[in-house]
């Protein structure tokens, strides 16, 4: 079996994507300093792209977590992998994700930073699936809506490759 990626999302569509969400968070938050939270590691590139773009004053923090077995019955918790440096008590927090796809983790995360207090807590996204959707979350600002497939590319995985192609493409399993 051997991957073939077919280009979704170039990487010039993916740019002005980029530009018009920050002109959009520049109409939400005006010089309001922001938060940006990265979910690692899916959501470095997009992070460190749409930071650029931004006009207001920017902070970055890092987190990476992951969300208990499937099977588990409403563990009601997530796996913190890597935590924030810093409080967010007060502050303008935007999570900056890759995709949501069931949104079973975004979820957890979103409870467990509301929990410490920030002043706002908006969700961006490069990529949303609608159709995989389980748990009730939607993201306050979304790239693209893409249909139920295996996406690659501009952070996303597969098995830890693809995260440095500048586009996002479909993996096709083709045999050899
Ligand atoms: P969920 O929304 O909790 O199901 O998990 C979302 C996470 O699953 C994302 O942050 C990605 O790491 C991963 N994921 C979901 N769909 C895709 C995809 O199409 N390609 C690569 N990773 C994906
Ligand atoms: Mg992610």
């Amino acid at each position: 079996m051997k991957e073939r990626i077919e280009v979704l999302l170039s990487a010039e569509e993916i740019d002005s994507k980029l530009t018009e969400l920050a002109e959009t968070l520049y109409e939400e938050f005006g010089d309001e300093q922001v938060e940006l939270v990265c979910a690692l590691k899916g959501a470095v590139v997009v992070t460190v792209d749409l930071a650029k773009k931004m006009k207001m004053p920017v902070t970055l923090n890092f987190m990476s977590v992951s969300s208990y077995g499937d099977g588990t019955v409403s563990s009601g918790n997530i796996n913190v992998k890597m935590d924030l440096d810093e409080d967010i008590e007060g502050k303008n927090v935007l999570i900056v994700e890759d995709i949501i796809d069931t949104g079973r983790t975004l979820k957890k995360l979103k409870e467990l930073l509301l929990f410490r207090k920030p002043k706002n807590l908006k969700i961006v996204t490069l990529l949303d699936k609608p159709d995989r959707r389980v748990a009730d979350i939607s993201a306050d600002y979304v790239g693209f809506t893409i249909p139920d497939a295996f996406v690659v590319g501009y952070g996303l995985d597969y098995a830890q490759k693809y995260r440095n192609l500048p586009y996002v493409g479909v993996v096709h399993f083709d045999e050899d």
